[in-house]
């Protein structure tokens, strides 16, 4: 699975958005160290506020086949440069791989590769880890 085909998968899911209110199509695929690709796409509702994001459809589909090893996501919608994980985004991803590499691409082929620690060097830590030290 290279670079090219990982998006194409996002490109697919990306056509099964629903986003009726933001008018904007995202899509996911997330790579498991496996070699399997899951995918996601952007899930709108009406009360906005629920909207799931395209990146964690991809990891609660990964997560229910017992997936978790993620290797690389790429991330796609139509828009003139390559968007960003939003920052909840980040960090459900970053729960299981902090330096998993992000794919962030357009659908008129624009792409950009970020590590995500990069994106978010300080992710949310818990209870064990910020009690370390005392
Ligand atoms: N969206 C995603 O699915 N992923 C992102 O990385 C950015 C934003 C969705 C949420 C909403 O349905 C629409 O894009 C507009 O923000």
């Amino acid at each position: 699975m290279n670079k090219k085909e990982l998006v194409d998968e996002a490109i697919k899911a990306r056509g099964k958005s629903y986003s009726p209110y933001s008018h904007f199509a995202v899509g996911a695929a997330l790579l498991t160290k496996s070699g399997r690709v899951f995918t996601g796409c952007n899930v709108e509702n009406i009360s906005y506020r629920l909207t799931m994001c395209a990146e964690q459809g991809a990891v609660a589909s990964a997560m229910a086949q017992g997936e978790r090893d993620f290797v690389t996501i790429a991330v796609v919608a139509d828009s003139s440069r390559p968007i960003v994980p939003c920052g909840a985004c980040r960090q459900v991803l970053a729960e299981f791989n902090p330096g998993m590499e992000v794919i962030m691409a357009t659908v008129s082929g624009g792409e950009e590769t970020a590590r995500l620690d990069e994106l978010l060097p300080r992710p949310a830590q818990g209870i064990l880890e910020s009690t370390k030290d005392v």
